[in-house]
Parts: structure tokens; C-alpha cells; sequence
């Protein structure tokens, strides 16, 4: 029987919709060269929407988005609506609701693709951030005394449980195993000054490593780990961290495998349905330009079908793209590729 998926999609903001829209086209290809079909339901969500209605993301969207096999995300963020309330209020609203604990973000660089690296190249930029997705300082535990006076107060408070940081560690574990690279992880964190958290973190970090004897363990303070993947990225493999961290890294990350054009992720939930998302942002400047980059989404696409067992497929996925940047692209950033987001979307299709 041909296996189906829904797909609930969320074009959301700014270049969200276009590039969303090459990435169908690439995963309706897909579908097509395999033998599994793909449902999308789209779902208005986002700054227009907020702006229409007051609302940003209702009970009754989110469970409904909980019966689909996985959420395709755009992009969330208008620069006519305050900062923080979109972000709270839909995008990390649904990794909270639908506990998508896992933070998925490969740091691949390919092969023609400029990176700002000094002699370094796609054998050297080659990991993945498996960040925390649902606690730290994103859980928004703290609050504020007296405000607007000389007296204000602000507290805002990382909250690590045994059990998330747990699974994190867990799954990160698991994951470099089935990734079988360096079969190498490193702990990201702040073990010299965050001595509650991160002691926390560590603890659980090599006790839970006791059970993967074929798994090498290493740490690095979140300082340090700045430099080590400027000055040798290639002593990563897979690092694990906390939210805060996770999200730092990654934008830096983004930056060494060839900028937000082509920087994608997953926020996963192992038990539940997960959400795949270009991580660039809605980039209100190049809206409706047709020159945005459609490559994060579309990898964002190959991330989702990697996750729902359709291996085939995503690793079909990524040669071509790797086949359109090697060889067709001038460049990965908005505006220079010297093709529109539509004509990547299709150079890509074509390179299935
Ligand atoms: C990301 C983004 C989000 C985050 C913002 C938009 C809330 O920066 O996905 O990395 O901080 O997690
Ligand atoms: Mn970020």
C-alpha cells in the first residue's frame, strides 16, 4: 500500500510563502520519483493573520496541527507587529505545545560554496547542533518588579529539568550513533559559571553516556565553542546543548556552511509530529522580490522526509542541491544567486 503523509504547511511572514512554495515543488517531485504520496494543508498563521484577528495561534490550530505527520514552516516575524509577540505566540507556542524538544541543525558546508573560513572546506564544516527546544530561558519562567522605574527589577530564569535535559542527551546520543560519522559528541555549555544548570547537563551528560561505550564524549564551554568552529569546525561531530546556546550557535553555525540561504532545521518531537524550518526569518526586505533563497526551505523539506523514514528521498534531495549550488549558483545570498527563487526551486526539481 503507498504509505501518505499530511503535511500541514505554514507559509507564515515575509518570504515564508515563497520560499515554502519551492519547497512543495521539490517535495511533489519527490513523492513522485518514490512511492509515497503527500497531502498539504495550508494554515494562515502569522503577522497578517495576528494583525486581521488579534490572534496569533488558537487552541484549536494547534490540535488540529497535532494530527498532521509533520509541519512545513515558512517563516514567522512582520515588522509591523512588536517583537516577541509572533515568535511567543506561534513559533515557540507550537515547539512548547506540540513538545518538539529536539532542536535539529545540521552545519553542512557544500561543495562551491563560499565560506568565510580560511582554508577551509566541506570535509572541514560537517556537524550537527542538537539543541534543547522547550526549556532554558526560552521557558519564560521570571518576571519583573516595578517597571519603567529606577528601581525595576528583571529575572528571567533558565529552567532545566532531569527529564528534558535527559531526553536531549539522549537523543543526541542516539543520533550520532545512527549518524556514524566521528561517532563523537560533544556537551556544550557553561560548566564554569553556570554551576547549577550545567552541572545538571554534565551529570546527566556522562551518565546517560555510560550507555554508548561506541560513542566518544567531550565537552566545551559555549565560549570556546565560538572558537573552535571558527578555528577548527572540524573537530565537530554532533554537539548537544541547551536552548539558549543552541540558538547562538547555530546562527554562527548558519554562518560557516554558507550563510541563511541554505541553513535549515527540525524541531522534533520523537513521539509526536515535528516542524521543519528554513532558520533564516521572514526577511521583510526581499519580500515579494522573487529573490530570497529557497534552498533552506527546500532542505528543510529533505530534514522532514529524513524524519518520517523517507531516507530515499532526502538523500535524493540533497545531491541536488548540492548539484544546483556546485554547479549552477553564483552565490547563496538573496539577490546574488543570479537566478530567482523560483528558478532555483526549479533547477533543483530538474536535478531529482
Ligand atoms: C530560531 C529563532 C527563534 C529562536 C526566534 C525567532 C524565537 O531565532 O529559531 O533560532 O530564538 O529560537
Ligand atoms: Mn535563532
Amino acid at each position: 500500500m503507498t504509505k501518505s503523509y499530511n503535511i500541514a504547511v505554514i507559509p507564515g511572514d515575509g518570504t515564508g510563502p515563497e520560499v515554502v512554495a519551492e519547497g512543495i515543488k521539490v517535495l511533489k517531485a519527490a513523492s513522485g520519483l518514490s512511492d509515497f504520496d503527500l497531502a498539504f494543508t495550508e494554515y494562515d498563521l502569522g503577522g497578517e493573520h495576528y494583525k486581521a484577528t488579534g490572534e496569533t495561534l488558537s487552541d484549536d490550530t494547534i490540535e488540529s496541527l497535532r494530527k498532521a505527520d509533520a509541519i512545513y514552516l515558512g517563516a514567522i516575524g512582520h515588522p509591523d507587529v512588536k517583537p516577541g509577540i509572533l515568535e511567543k505566540g506561534i513559533l515557540l507556542n507550537l515547539r512548547f505545545s506540540l513538545d518538539q524538544y529536539i532542536n535539529l541543525r545540521p552545519v553542512k558546508l557544500y561543495e562551491g560554496v563560499d565560506c568565510p573560513l580560511k582554508d577551509k572546506g566541506p570535509e572541514d564544516v560537517d556537524f550537527v547542533v542538537i539543541r534543547e527546544n522547550t526549556e532554558g530561558l526560552y521557558a519564560g519562567a521570571g518576571g519583573c518588579l516595578k517597571k519603567g522605574t529606577p528601581d525595576e527589577v528583571a529575572v528571567q530564569e533558565s529552567i532545566n529539568t532531569r527529564k528534558g535535559v535527559e531526553r536531549c542527551i539522549r537523543f543526541a546520543f542516539e543520533f550520532c550513533r545512527k549518524r556514524n560519522r566521528e561517532k563523537k559528541l560533544t556537551l556544550c555549555g557553561k560548566t564554569n559559571v553556570l554551576t547549577y544548570a550545567f552541572d545538571l547537563w554534565e551529570r546527566t551528560f556522562y551518565e546517560v553516556g555510560k550507555e554508548y561505550s561506541d560513542i566518544a564524549t567531550d565537552y566545551a564551554h559555549v565560549d570556546a565553542t565560538c572558537m573552535w568552529m571558527v578555528k577548527n569546525p572540524e573537530w565537530f561531530d554532533v554537539i548537544v546543548t541547551d536552548n539558549m546556546f543552541g540558538d547562538i550557535i547555530t546562527d554562527l553555525g548558519a554562518m560557516i556552511q554558507g550563510g541563511m540561504g541554505i541553513a535549515a532545521g527540525g524541531n522534533i518531537n520523537p513521539e509526536g509530529v515535528s516542524m521543519f524550518e528554513p532558520i533564516g526569518g521572514s526577511a521583510p526586505k526581499y519580500q515579494g522580490k522573487g529573490v530570497i533563497n529557497p534552498l533552506a526551505a527546500i532542505c528543510a523539506a529533505q530534514i522532514m522526509l529524513d524524519t518520517l523514514g523517507e531516507t530515499g528521498s532526502a538523500v535524493r534531495i540533497e545531491k541536488a542541491v548540492q548539484k544546483v549550488v556546485k554547479e549552477r549558483l553564483a552565490s547563496l545570498s538573496a539577490g546574488k544567486m543570479g537566478f530567482s527563487t523560483s528558478e532555483v526551486g526549479d533547477m533543483v526539481t530538474e536535478a531529482l
